[in-house]
């Protein structure tokens, strides 16, 4: 096993009643003036937004509200972010939404501690030294940025989507309330559930070793996810499935299944990042589109730790060899994405992708990641074509 550090400074308060304590959360951070930062109108239109400001009203705090994130969020609404906080004297920002409010919810709070363009800390220009402190009301379960180090911005200018990563920004609070995701379409909980699944193999599917109670605590939220996904494409309003996907999606994202890995993967994320910056589509539909033409590609590296995904947490039976067994756990993988509607290629995605857009894939993943990506498997621009390629 790895050396570790674990920190999850986010505290969470999850259940039916939770936001009735925003008001009291932001107070205990000191702060007087929020940014409540939501998305393109869902918690508009489920009154969400109206519970968020009475609890900040009846806890005494004022705000400002600026709405309009979309999924893949855009660079331009947090320079209009950091503008209008500016001006209004903000030192909170109340993200309310799923990742990409968040996101920019964290992007902008770099902005407002940091002197010059937000932009160079995604592209790796500079270190932000200071961040505003962030909450986060939670809509929905995929992305697990209420209690990550990550924000993930996209750039209208070249349509570059870059994360980056710091403790800085990890959120002060989480609220999380299951009941509040019982209004998303069917599509984005399954990516949610999606997202959910990679963000805890891309640590279990390292090339190093781990530990005994790491891999156990990763199987056991995978199995998880995959019984409640399947119980929430037939039942939406299932609560305690909700609950068990909301949990699931701070604890994939929150560090918990890498300890003692070697920090794992995440060549599949980096290589959706590019086709979300290009093409727009949901994250975790972008990474189920990708996953087994990835998994294909590397798992040779270290069959034995695809046997034990297979057989752990697929339920497969296992074949002569560890390989085989890795190959049939790739398989029952795709057809469990199937079984809720997701994709397992670039078509089935919704996409027609030319060769030149493959190339354009494969040259910016692999500038972005230093033409050097991944740990299962190193992965240079010609291996990140091939993987493009099978997965059209
Ligand atoms: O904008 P609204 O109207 O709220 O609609 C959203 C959006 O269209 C809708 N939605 C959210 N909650 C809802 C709801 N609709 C009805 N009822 C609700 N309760 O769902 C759509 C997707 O929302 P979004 O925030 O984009 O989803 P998600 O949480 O999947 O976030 C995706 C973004 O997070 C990034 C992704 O790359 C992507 O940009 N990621 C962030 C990470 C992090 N910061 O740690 C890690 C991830 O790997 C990921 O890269
Ligand atoms: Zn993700």
């Amino acid at each position: 096993m790895y050396d570790f550090t674990y920190y999850t400074p986010t505290k969470v308060v999850f259940g039916r009643e939770a936001e009735s304590q925003i008001g009291n959360l932001v107070r205990e951070q000191g702060c007087n003036k929020v940014l409540i930062h939501y998305g393109g109108g869902s918690a508009k239109r489920s009154g969400l937004l109206d519970t968020v400001t009475a609890s900040l009203d009846s806890a005494g705090i004022s705000y400002i509200t600026l709405g309009g994130v979309v999924p893949n969020p855009r660079l331009s609404l947090v320079y209009e972010g950091i503008r209008l906080s500016r001006e209004a004297g903000v030192d909170f920002i109340l993200a309310v939404g799923g990742g990409s409010v968040i996101d920019s919810a964290k992007a902008i709070a770099y902005g407002l501690a940091n002197e010059g363009d937000v932009w160079d800390f995604y592209c790796g220009k500079r270190t932000p030294t200071a961040c505003l402190p962030v909450g986060a009301v939670l809509t929905i379960a995929a992305a697990g940025s209420e209690m990550s180090n990550s924000s993930v911005i996209t750039n209208e200018e070249g349509w570059s989507k870059r994360g980056y990563n710091n403790d800085l920004c990890r959120a002060k609070f989480a609220v999380m309330n299951p009941e509040r995701t019982m209004t998303l379409p069917d599509y984005q909980t399954a990516s949610g559930c999606v997202d959910i699944m990679m963000h805890t193999m891309e640590r279990y599917l390292g090339h190093g070793d781990t530990m005994e109670l790491t891999d156990a605590m990763a199987e056991g939220l995978m199995r998880t996810v995959m019984k409640d996904a399947v119980i929430l494409r037939d039942d939406p309003k299932n609560y305690d499935a909700r609950a068990e996907v909301m949990w699931a999606s701070s604890l994939s994202h929150n560090g918990l299944t890498g300890c003692g890995s070697d920090g794992g993967d995440w060549a599949s994320h980096r290589l959706e990042h590019e086709i979300g910056g290009m093409f727009d589509v949901a994250h975790g539909a972008g990474l189920a589109a990708i996953w087994g033409s990835w998994a294909r590609y590397v798992y040779r590296e270290r069959p034995d730790r695809f046997a034990k995904l297979a057989v752990n947490v697929l339920g497969v039976k296992p074949a002569a060899t560890d390989e085989e067994t890795a190959l049939l756990g790739i398989a029952a993988m795709e057809d469990f994405y199937r079984s809720i509607h997701m994709p397992t290629n670039m078509r089935e995605l919704g996409l027609n992708v030319t060769d030149e857009q493959l190339e354009e894939l494969a040259d910016k993943c692999s500038a972005t990641a230093n033409d050097n990506l991944g740990k299962m498997k190193v992965l240079h621009r010609a291996d990140m074509l091939a993987i493009y390629t099978a997965a059209r």
